[in-house]
């Protein structure tokens, strides 16, 4: 059986397209590379140029590959753009998943992981690492744009043969260890992202954003996950659905967290050197503060991450970093 990637030329979809091809499965892509790459795709999965709401190319790919399994990567990430185009986020992010959920009905197929994402929880009330039964309080258009699409999952699962699991990543960074793929998009604006940019001179400076937030050094504190970690709980999750476990919606990250200041401290020490860093005001839609509780995806999952190191995630996107600069440079 053949799983369909949405997104397989994105940031995480295309670290989760080598996942499971080492895992030996059977991949197809659908992307429409609006902000993946063609080349960030492995060559061995099958790929399919066009929207996820395209139900004729659907149609198409689920009559020439035989799919058990969709992972819904595609989709609008940046948390102040959705603030500032909340209607292109949902049509984006709900609307057209509603379309794929529906083509995955239509077609029979049984199970559909979905990314989702720590933005459903808006600004926890406790201070402790949060819990999927926490109440689900998006605070921009982003986090509501998911969690709307993880309610259509579920309700989708009561009314039809669909089981499905909805991964709510924490901060995902850092690039596959055999460096075969990485964050590439020059217009991410993630934090390790931006801050390896700038340590390597490719962007002059960068902001930090807020420093009075109620957190120890008055930054904003996150759970940095690394993208290969969170690509093997997906296949742990695709496993579990094969073997008939239900639906579930699980925390991804590792269960600590770190402040804006304290990741650009670990950027300079892998790096060896300073960079400039401006003080801003605070960005829309920013939570004080977000660490995940991951015991539901370590329990229902048999999920071990192993990559659990802030200077090591860094190192990998510092690595990938200088592989994109000298792939621009080799034209
Ligand atoms: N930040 C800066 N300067 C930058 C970029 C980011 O100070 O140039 C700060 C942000 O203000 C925030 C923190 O670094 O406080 C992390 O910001 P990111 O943009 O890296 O990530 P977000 O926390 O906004 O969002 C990410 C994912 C979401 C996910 C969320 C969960 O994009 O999908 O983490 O915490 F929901």
């Amino acid at each position: 059986m053949a799983v369909l990637v949405t997104g397989g030329g994105g940031y995480i979809g295309s670290h989760m397209v080598w996942a499971l091809l080492d895992a030996g499965e059977d991949v197809v892509v659908i992307d429409r590379l609006s902000t993946g790459f063609r080349w960030a795709i492995a060559p061995e999965a099958r790929f399919y140029e066009g929207d996820i709401a395209d139900a004729e190319l659907l149609r198409r790919i689920f009559s020439e590959n035989s799919v058990d399994s969709i992972i819904h990567f595609a989709g609008s990430i940046v948390v102040p753009e959705s603030v500032a185009d909340p209607l292109g986020y949902y049509e984006n992010n709900t609307v057209k998943s509603r379309s794929l959920i529906a083509s995955a009905v239509e077609a029979g197929i049984p199970h559909f992981v979905f990314s989702s994402t720590a933005a459903v929880y808006g600004t926890p009330s406790v201070l402790e690492p949060v819990t999927e039964d926490l109440p689900l309080r998006p605070e921009s258009p982003y986090g509501s744009s998911k969690l709307m699409t993880e309610i259509m999952l579920k309700d989708t699962a009561a009314a039809h043969d669909l089981t499905y699991t909805a991964l709510r990543y924490f901060n995902v960074a850092g690039a596959d260890p055999k460096g075969r793929s990485g964050q590439s998009s020059a217009l991410a604006t993630h934090l390790i992202k931006v801050a390896c940019a700038t340590a390597l001179g490719k962007r002059a400076s960068m902001n930090v954003f807020g420093t009075d937030y109620p957190t120890p050094d008055g930054t904003c504190v996150r759970d940095y996950i690394h993208v290969w970690d969170l690509a093997q709980a997906h296949l742990k999750a695709l496993q579990r659905m094969r073997a008939g476990g239900g639906s579930l919606a699980a925390n991804c990250g590792y269960g600590h967290g770190y402040s804006v200041l304290e990741v650009l401290d670990a950027v300079r020490k892998v790096h060896g050197s300073d960079f400039p860093v401006t003080f801003a005001e605070r960005r829309p839609g920013d939570p004080a503060m977000i660490v995940a509780n991951p015991g539901l995806a370590r329990q229902e999952l048999g999920w071990t991450p192993e990559l659990d190191d802030l200077e090591g995630i860094i190192a990998s996107a510092l690595d990938w970093e200088r592989h994109l600069m000298r792939k621009n440079s080799a034209g």
